[in-house]
């Protein structure tokens, strides 16, 4: 049997449970697939960082944690995050949005994008954000003139890029020279002068996210010290660099690995962030809600050829996409307790390509149709990448607390696959 990834989630009797609550009610109550989140997972993961770092940085350095909203995007679980803590980091204006809905004040959020549109710098001045990552030192004159439109100066920091590789999948490495984000180091003292010329602009330090899924902390050390090295040059130069947003990506367990302790992320921020006394700001996605919740799918069919099985299930490539996209490794478990033998499946969904593979050559106990299963760490992008491909709704998602189960996005129906259609 896999292990099960989140402490929240165990078989009680015969049937596995989030919390206090059976997967086997929510499938009958909400349907399947349904999205399944553990809210004591999240603020479990929150004070986790907390306390690591509480452990060992002085209070006036404790970092500021902003939650990458686009990990997991409900505003519920944006509620959720705010009330234990959290600030946030957004993407977009969709992602403002959302965090003003879910409470969050404009200084409690800051704003990245390679592509940030006019109207979604505008939106983000003008919520008061804390501050604008600024990506390019082509969008200084556009910040800067709709700064002035509105009468007050721009909090922006400089997205740095130091040049190394690291994360779970090419896709998502993003701190590599030849990666489209952020500045190398060579231009970033290009971008502070150019910066300091404009009237409605407000240097405030640095950013950095190097990739995502990272597990190897001398990674998140070697791009910490190049950062640190920036602040030093920028300071000889004469300037200020009173804030530093150090990113996410801290890696989660998919199978039987060990995350990445908090503990050593935060030694390795003690050591190289801290001496330069700065405003600490972390981002953090994944590593809070990644392994919140299951999606809980029906075993629709079992289909045998001459050399297989196919495992048919009720999710698919739009639910749940890391596997076709990623290559991703996601565990999955039956939801009944079971003795049975152990069989190999290939699992698919019913989406209609090669591609909507979810697993090949997996070992599972032999299950029957109309089976439940559960898709482990489909907390983080998973519902927020979802798409209606093959016209298939897109499933609800249920927040457990104790034992209470809050429907927190309903199924869509037919009706809405075609409502926004002339
Ligand atoms: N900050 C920035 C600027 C980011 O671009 C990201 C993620 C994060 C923070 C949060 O990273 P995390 O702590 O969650 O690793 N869809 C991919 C992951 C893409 C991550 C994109 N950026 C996946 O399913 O693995």
């Amino acid at each position: 049997m896999q292990k099960l990834l989140s402490s929240k989630m165990a078989y009680q009797g015969t049937s596995l449970h989030v919390e206090d609550v059976d997967l086997k009610d929510v499938a009958k109550q909400f349907g399947t697939p349904c999205y399944v989140y553990s809210a004591a997972h999240i603020r479990g993961q929150l004070q986790e960082l907390q306390q690591a770092f509480e452990a060992v940085l002085p209070k006036a350095h404790m970092p500021k944690f902003c939650y990458a909203t686009k990990a997991n995007s409900n505003i519920n679980i944006l509620k959720t995050i705010k009330d234990a803590g959290g600030h946030l980091e957004i993407v977009s204006e969709g992602e403002l949005f959302r965090g003003l809905k879910a409470g969050f004040k404009g200084s409690d959020i800051v704003m990245t994008g390679i592509g940030k549109q006019d109207s979604e710098i505008r939106a983000a001045l003008n919520a008061g954000i804390k501050q604008l990552n600024l990506e390019a030192i082509e969008e200084l004159e556009t910040v800067n003139a709709i700064a002035a439109e509105l009468g007050l100066k721009a909090p922006v920091a400089f997205r740095l890029n130091p040049n190394i590789a690291a994360g779970g999948d090419d896709k998502i490495m993003t701190g590599r020279a030849r990666d489209k984000f952020g500045l190398g180091p060579d231009r970033i003292l290009e971008a502070y002068e150019t910066a300091h010329k404009l009237p409605n602009l407000e240097v405030v330090g640095l950013s950095m996210h190097i990739g995502s899924q990272i597990h190897e902390v001398w990674l998140f050390r070697q791009a910490y010290g190049v950062m640190a090295e920036m602040v030093q040059t920028l300071r000889a130069e004469g300037y200020k660099v009173p804030r530093l947003d150090i990113g996410g990506g801290f890696g989660i367990a998919y199978q039987e690995e060990e995350p990445l302790p908090a503990k050593d992320i935060a030694e390795a921020v003690r050591d190289i962030i801290v001496p330069l006394d700065v405003e600490i700001l972390m981002e953090p996605g994944r590593f809070v809600v990644g392994n919140c919740g299951v999606l809980l799918s029906e075993v629709i069919n079992i289909k045998h050829t001459t050399d297989k099985s196919f495992l048919v299930c009720d999710f698919a490539m739009n639910d749940i996409m890391r596997p076709s996209l990623y290559n991703a490794w996601h565990s999955i478990v039956p939801v009944a307790k079971t003795n049975a033998t152990d069989t190999t499946y290939d699992i698919v969904g019913p989406v209609c390509e090669t591609g909507d593979t979810f697993a090949r050559s997996r070992t599972l106990p032999q299950l029957e149709k109309g089976d439940l299963v559960a898709v482990q760490s489909a907390g983080a992008y998973c519902s927020s990448m979802a798409s209606n491909y093959n016209s298939r709704p897109m499933a609800p998602e249920v927040l457990i607390d104790g034992d209470k189960a809050t429907l927190i996005r309903r199924r869509q129906t037919f009706d809405d696959l075609i409502a926004l259609e002339a």
